[in-house]
């Protein structure tokens, strides 16, 4: 059977995107589901658009009930890939998926994570130190935001006159890169 990959975002998605057209035709992985807490997420449309199936849950489900580690389990999920999410992971699905939960972030961390360092935050605070280097970390999730155990990091170069834009950008083009291949990797280890 397929190792069965959950993804986890509130915004647009372009992560989930190419995770889901690297998975789309892979003969043993597959995403099999989208989740989010944003109705209005554009995520929601690209699975759509993959005909991945998707489940739209609030904070009192997720914090609440075991409705969604429930959920995760009917469907035989090997994998929870977060993807654009903010919220902590509770401590049920935590436990229900021990080092099976991972995330992804906009800069080495263990500079520029904690509460409240996400999206351009994260870039601009970068942009303001003056640092030479910026790039991306895949870690593990834990309770607390942004200080799993760390997968994977892929650097870029900032040069001089670089905008948050382009920092922005340069980041991103590394987590479409790497981000499905770190996954493919560990669901290989599984
Ligand atoms: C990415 O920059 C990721 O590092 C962070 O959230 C952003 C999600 O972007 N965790 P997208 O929705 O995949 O475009």
């Amino acid at each position: 059977m397929k190792k069965r990959i959950a993804i986890i975002a509130s915004g647009s998605g372009s992560n989930a995107q190419k995770i889901m057209e690297h998975f789309k035709y892979h003969d043993q992985a597959e995403v099999a589901l989208i989740l989010s807490n944003n109705s209005d997420a554009y995520v929601l449309q690209r699975a759509d658009n993959f005909e991945v199936p998707t489940h739209v849950f609030d904070r009192h489900t997720f914090y609440q009930t075991d409705e969604i580690t429930d959920l995760l389990t009917r469907l035989q999920i090997d994998l929870v890939v977060l993807a654009g999410f903010l919220w902590l992971v509770p401590k049920n699905l935590l436990d229900k998926y021990p080092n099976k939960i991972i995330n992804i972030h906009p800069a080495l961390l263990p500079a520029y994570g904690g509460k409240g360092m996400y999206g351009d935050r994260v870039h601009q605070a970068v942009l303001d130190a003056g640092e030479q280097e910026s790039g991306i970390t895949i870690h593990f999730v834990n309770e607390h935001f942004d200080e799993g155990e760390i997968i994977y990091q892929a650097r870029f170069r900032i040069e001089p006159g670089d905008s948050l834009e382009v920092i922005r950008f340069k980041g991103q083009q590394l987590e479409h890169q790497h981000y499905p291949k770190v996954i493919e990797g560990l669901l290989k280890k599984m």
